[in-house]
């Protein structure tokens, strides 16, 4: 299955881009020090679907999510709900910066596709 090649330079913390990977969106997202520590600040055993942040990321500075959401499919919002993470339109599920489910009828987190980091710059997600 094809591979993508992604040029990270031009995207500012705290910015979140969308790329086509085998048909589906890509969340991109640059994270702040803020962003990092607020993944990191929860109590994992109130988690619907608990996942140390660590876990999710290969470098804290970059998480690569899956956009859609793991309730009925629909692309969840950038920067929106409830917890500095993505808000689903469909019917109201809240992710946090991580990519975890916090709110909402969502079962699972956003899923980690698989990727690597070329080089600073560049990632290769499949
Ligand atoms: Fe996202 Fe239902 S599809 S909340």
């Amino acid at each position: 299955m094809a591979s993508l090649e992604v040029d990270l330079s031009g995207i500012e913390p705290g910015s979140t881009v969308t790329v086509k990977w085998r048909g589906k969106p890509v969340f991109i997202r640059h994270r702040t020090e803020e962003d990092i520590k607020l993944a990191n600040s929860v109590d994992l055993s109130t988690l619907r679907d608990p996942q140390p942040d660590s876990e999710r990321v290969k470098n804290p500075e970059w998480l690569i999510v899956v956009g859609v959401c793991t309730h009925l499919g629909c692309i969840p919002l950038p920067n929106a709900g409830d917890f500095g993470g993505w808000f689903c339109p469909c019917h109201g599920s809240h992710y946090d910066i991580s990519g975890r489910i916090r709110k909402g009828p969502a079962p699972y987190n956003l899923e980690v596709p698989t990727y690597n980091f070329l080089d600073e710059n560049k990632l290769m997600v499949g």
